[in-house]
């Protein structure tokens, strides 16, 4: 096969806060796609950036006191860590906020003009007078002007769904400083998306095989051919300032390209940043490329109309998309994940424990097919499969096989010459099938293929009864056979699953197999002389870890660090107790403190700390997870009062969701306390 040449995106993540696990999936996707193409030799530029600009980015900036730039920068120097923590091997990591990007944005605004394509148009839209800014639909609330629902967004009603304009809200009143705005008119520009160029050239590039998948397809086509007021509107890519964005060219006024604009740019700029510093020439590396993008489902609109089209007008040396994957959503326990927050499990947090990140791409390419379908992951279920099937039957080839070839034949392999090994011939005769599977995204298939296989080669082992021949003298070649075809068929099965477990496939190449280079996907016929005497490759998860990344559980969280000596114990304990930061009387009346009586309380299978709670708030019933077992048996707790803070998020747990917390005193000792009212105090009463 010609050697390909690739240019590669992930989504970029907005600059405003760390990763969550919906980013390490796409990454992970991506990653896993990227690792086979390189090891069948083609050649790809993998990039990424963090998407800095727009509203909220701002607002976020100084609601912290930092300028947007500082938010800017404190995230992105959280990157490298976490990227290379998952084994993501992009290439480089960029910024829409770079010098690059603002001059691409711009070049590609200049040729939108120049193709005709942009309108200059007077709107009408809602303004804080207060706050001096223009609102986006998400900061505008008010009455439904349909139903008539209070506190709805500005944009569609949670009540009878309704979708409407800003402007139509009755009531309406600015979220961020509680002012009625006020319609005001200002100058925006348009991407007259609507053109019938633009609206030809999508539909045959929307067609063009292989480019998208087929329910992608059918959601941009739906888009494109609406009809009435689902016709294919022109789009507002300008804002007024206060902004942070990069400037609308050749204007005099102060105006800014909205931030959807110079997002997709980025993945540009982020190239263009990185050929620089490899000595490339940027026009014609994107032009040698087929330009490929990973996202999710939520943005297919933006990456389907917007980004081709602009693309398309903007001519050389753009080009438009070769391919969009389009990927689902990944929920946690059957829980949603929430674009800003993420869901329970914290990437940091999984690093931080000391859990293995090759773990999670194994369970997440378990996972994955090329449909644009949701995944779950399931604490039990990735226990089960890490365990079971990682573990329990890859590894577990090599960890019986290797002893025998270390110490009875001196490491040295079986020659089989030109013999196929039988065990090592079932796996490489599978090779087509594992590469059609990486190429297609069909990660779910490759590993379940890898792991038939990987059944087959220990039935295998098994039926020779090597624990017998290594007691018959008589039989010293049959063992050293099935132990050698055993291990080749192991170091072939560590080439199928190198893009999905990197750092596991190196560590067998290197140190047990003595080979240091990068694998290849050739290198599945290979078949090396020696082994070194086997290493622990790659352990089991444990329950308390699973505990530990849901349940913030201190204890387990300690077990993972390096041991104290008394003294740093005793600076740390001091730490721990000095009185905390001073904070305002607002601060503090954010916390909403209730009595609460434990109706019922109990133990919590599989969990040692936990009690569950269901907790009276005076009509109100809350279910509460809490850490006091120890202190308190479950019987014990009915019927006692007690203090919750009621406006805590509710947060997933491995047991469910916990829907508050209990206030309960504890020092350096054994000991927990739980805080209970004076006499008279009653359900749902507020503590202040
Ligand atoms: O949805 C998001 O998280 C956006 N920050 C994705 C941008 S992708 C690309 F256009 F930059
Ligand atoms: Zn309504």
């Amino acid at each position: 096969m010609s050697r390909r040449r690739l240019f590669v995106t992930t989504a970029l993540p907005y600059a405003n806060g760390a990763f969550h696990i919906g980013h390490i999936m796409e990454y992970v996707q991506a990653d896993i796609w990227v690792r086979f193409q390189r090891m069948c030799g083609h050649e790809v530029h993998f990039v990424g950036a963090d998407d800095a600009h727009g509203a909220p980015n701002m607002l976020k900036a100084e609601a912290e006191g930092v300028t947007p730039e500082q938010l800017v920068a404190r995230i992105a120097a959280e990157r490298p860590a976490h990227l290379r923590g998952f084994h993501l091997g992009f290439d480089n990591w960029h910024s829409t906020h770079s010098p690059e990007n603002t001059e691409l944005s711009q070049d590609i605004f200049r040729r939108l003009v120049a193709a005709g394509l942009i309108d200059r148009r007077a709107i009408e839209q809602l303004y804080d007078p207060v706050k001096g800014m223009f609102l986006a639909d998400r900061y505008v609330r008010g009455e439904c002007p349909n139903c008539g629902a209070p506190d709805q967004y500005g944009d569609a009603c949670e009540n009878c769904s309704s979708v409407y304009a800003a402007t139509a809200l009755k009531n309406p009143r600015s979220t961020l400083s509680g002012a009625t705005p006020v319609l005001r008119s200002s100058d925006h520009f348009f991407f007259r998306l609507s053109d019938p160029r633009c609206v030809g050239f999508l539909k045959q590039w929307l067609q063009t095989p292989g480019r998208l998948q087929p329910q992608v397809v059918n959601k941009a086509r739906e888009w494109l051919e609406g009809a009435g007021d689902k016709a294919l509107g022109d789009w507002d890519i300008s804002r007024d300032p206060p902004y942070f964005g990069i400037r609308v060219p050749d204007i005099a006024e102060e105006k800014y390209l909205y931030v959807w604009l110079d997002a997709p740019i980025g993945y540009l700029a982020s190239l263009k940043n990185y050929c620089a510093k490899k000595g490339l020439d940027f026009a014609a590396t994107l032009n040698a490329s087929e330009q490929i993008h990973f996202i999710g489902k939520d943005i297919i609109y933006f990456h389907t109309l917007f980004w081709p089209a602009m693309l398309k007008f903007a001519g050389a040396p753009y080009k438009v998309p070769d391919r969009v994957y389009v990927h689902g959503f990944i929920g946690v326990s059957g829980e949603k994940m929430s674009k800003s927050r993420g869901t329970g499990i914290s990437p940091q947090r999984y690093l931080d424990i000391g859990m293995n990140p090759d773990w999670l791409r194994y369970y997440i390419a378990a996972k994955l097919n090329a449909a644009v379908e949701d995944i779950d992951f399931n604490p039990d279920d990735f226990l089960a499969r890490v365990n079971s099937d990682l573990v329990g039957k890859y590894v577990n080839i090599a960890s019986r096989a290797a002893g025998f070839v270390s110490k009875q034949f001196g490491g040295r392999l079986y020659d089989f010459g030109d013999e196929s090994p039988p065990s090592w011939g079932l796996v490489v005769a599978q090779d087509d099938s594992i590469a059609e599977g990486y190429e297609s995204r069909e990660f779910g298939r490759v590993v379940r293929e890898v792991m038939a296989l990987a059944d087959r080669v220990n039935q295998r082992f098994d039926e020779a009864k090597p624990w017998d021949l290594a007691k018959d003298p008589s039989r010293r070649d049959d063992l050293h056979r099935a132990c050698s075809d055993a291990l080749l068929a192991f170091f072939a099965l560590s080439v199928y699953l190198a893009p999905i477990l990197p750092a596991t496939a190196r560590r067998v190449a290197r140190e047990l197999f003595g080979l240091e280079r990068e694998l290849t996907f050739d290198d599945r016929r290979l078949r090396p002389a020696r082994i070194a005497p086997f290493k622990h490759l790659l352990t089991r998860v444990e329950e308390k870890q699973l505990d530990a990344l849901f349940e913030l559980l201190p204890a387990a969280a300690e077990a993972t660090r390096s041991p104290q000596t008394h003294a740093e114990h005793q600076q740390h304990a001091a730490r721990e107790q000095a009185v905390s930061d001073v904070i305002t009387i607002e601060d503090f009346a954010k916390l909403d403190l209730r009595i609460a009586r434990i109706v019922a309380a109990e133990a919590v299978e599989g969990a040692d700390k936990l009690v569950k709670l269901t907790l009276d708030l005076g009509g109100e019933t809350r279910t509460v997870f809490a850490g006091i077992k120890a202190a308190y048996a479950p019987e014990a707790l009915t019927g006692r009062l007690t203090v919750m803070v009621a406006n805590l998020a509710p947060r997933k747990m491995r047991f469910g969701v916990s829907e508050g917390m209990i206030l309960a005193a504890s020092g350096d000792g054994p000991g927990i306390h739980l805080i209970a009212p004076d006499e008279g105090a009653q359900p749902g009463m507020r503590v202040k």
